[in-house]
């Protein structure tokens, strides 16, 4: 087996999305292997292609022992599990590695053709994933939820890795808006709960609850935005609710933010003098104004032009790429999928049909997925799914 060191430096001059994202993380990550110095380095995320050179002080420091450097050259080792055991000890921004562990150790899994199938995620159906459920951002546990006699979430299982853009896909109606409203505890479960970074919602009070909505970008399927405030107004709102900025310096990031959704010069106008692709625009610029580490976009791109939804995905890898943290994008567009994905849930009568990395998902031979991706109209999925 290659030496974790070659490991790691052949997947970071890779070419691939997640691994280019990594520069935008100003963190050095130090790996020291006992009894092995050889294999100690550190790993420069801030450069471009990231660097691996020789052990140098950094921000977060890892001491694996040898069989947990061999794990990790395949992608099998897990951070958390480590910490937990006491045998890894770190210092510095940990928050920011874990955004971006996961992505570094799925593509070493990768690179070493390592495949330990479903075990490591939940839900049936799982696509083999590397992803660990000790990493994941939000977690459902048997969600169930009716509304009267319409059951929509079934027991839906589902984990949402860290530091990842995941898509959620699946048939209009089978409860992606509604599993995104319990994640924001605007919904509450009949039965099952939600776990926010490994915290239940269930066992929060409301106070605590409305505190984590305020660390939640959420675009939702409608714009939402507050219908007698400009745009201006409607972007500057969480600024001037969570943050000391002064109005000039709040119009510098509403400006800043409405320029990167190309809605500059719709600045001053009122949200019923906007089309539906323009209030979406919005939506989102208010969405990501704080930068937080949480975002939820439902269906982003509805109601835009082919190139402003192309647009509209590199703001949102720009964006996760920037400031890190998880995104969770709910779209029907195949296409943004498959570009901004790194890892894609697929949801269908209110359980998870399969989940996996981005790849996997797309190179599944399953039907369904096969006919989902495709958007092809033979198949198991008809009309009335
Ligand atoms: N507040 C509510 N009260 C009653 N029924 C609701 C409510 N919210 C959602 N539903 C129902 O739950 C089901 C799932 O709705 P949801 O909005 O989650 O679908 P979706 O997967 O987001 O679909 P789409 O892709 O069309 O947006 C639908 O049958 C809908 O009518
Ligand atoms: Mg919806």
């Amino acid at each position: 087996m290659a030496a974790l060191r070659d490991a790691v430096a052949r997947v970071l001059t890779s070419d691939r999305a997640s691994i280019r994202r990594l520069v935008h993380v100003p963190t050095t990550v130090a790996y020291r292997v006992e009894g092995d110095p050889s294999r100690s380095f550190t790993i420069r995320l801030d450069r471009r292609p990231c660097e691996v050179t020789d052990l140098e002080p950094s921000e977060i420091e890892l001491t694996l022992s040898a069989a947990q450097a061999a794990q990790a050259a395949t992608g099998e080792l897990s951070l958390v599990a480590g910490v937990l055991s006491g045998a890894i000890a770190y210092r510095g921004p940990v928050r920011q590695y874990l955004e971006v562990e996961p992505i570094i150790r799925g593509a070493l899994a990768e690179d070493a053709g390592y495949d330990d199938g479903a075990e490591h995620t939940r839900g049936a159906g799982v696509v083999g994933s590397r992803v660990d459920t000790g990493l994941l951002a939000i977690e459902t546990r048997g969600l169930h939820k009716a509304f009267g006699s319409n059951a929509v979430l079934r027991g839906l299982d589902i984990g949402i890795p860290e530091g990842t853009i995941t898509v959620v896909l699946g048939p209009s109606g089978t409860g992606k808006s509604v599993l995104l409203s319990h994640v924001i505890g605007v919904l509450q479960p009949d039965a099952g709960e939600v776990l926010i970074r490994g915290r239940s919602l269930k066992h929060m009070s409301r106070s605590d609850v409305l505190g984590l909505r305020r660390g939640i970008g959420v675009m939702f399927q409608d714009g939402a935005l507050f219908s007698a405030m400009s745009v201006y107004d409607n972007v500057a709102f969480p600024l001037r609710q969570h943050t000391d900025l002064d109005e000039g310096e709040i119009r510098d990031v509403v400006e800043d933010r409405l320029d990167s959704v190309g809605m500059l010069y719709a600045i001053d106008r009122m949200p019923g003098e906007l089309s539906g692709g323009m209030r979406k625009r919005a939506g989102l610029a208010r969405a990501l104004v704080l930068n937080p580490s949480l975002i939820l976009c439902d269906e982003p791109d509805s109601g835009l032009d082919p190139v402003r939804t192309a647009l509209l995905g590199d703001v949102l890898v720009e964006q996760h790429a920037a400031y890190g943290g998880t995104m969770i994008v709910v779209t029907h567009n195949i296409a943004l999928a498959k570009r901004i994905a790194d890892y894609m849930c697929v949801l269908w009568r209110g359980q998870l049909l399969a989940a996996g990395m981005a790849q996997e998902l797309i190179a599944s031979e399953e039907p369904f997925i096969q006919q989902f991706l495709a958007g092809a109209s033979q198949g198991p999925l008809g009309m009335d799914a």
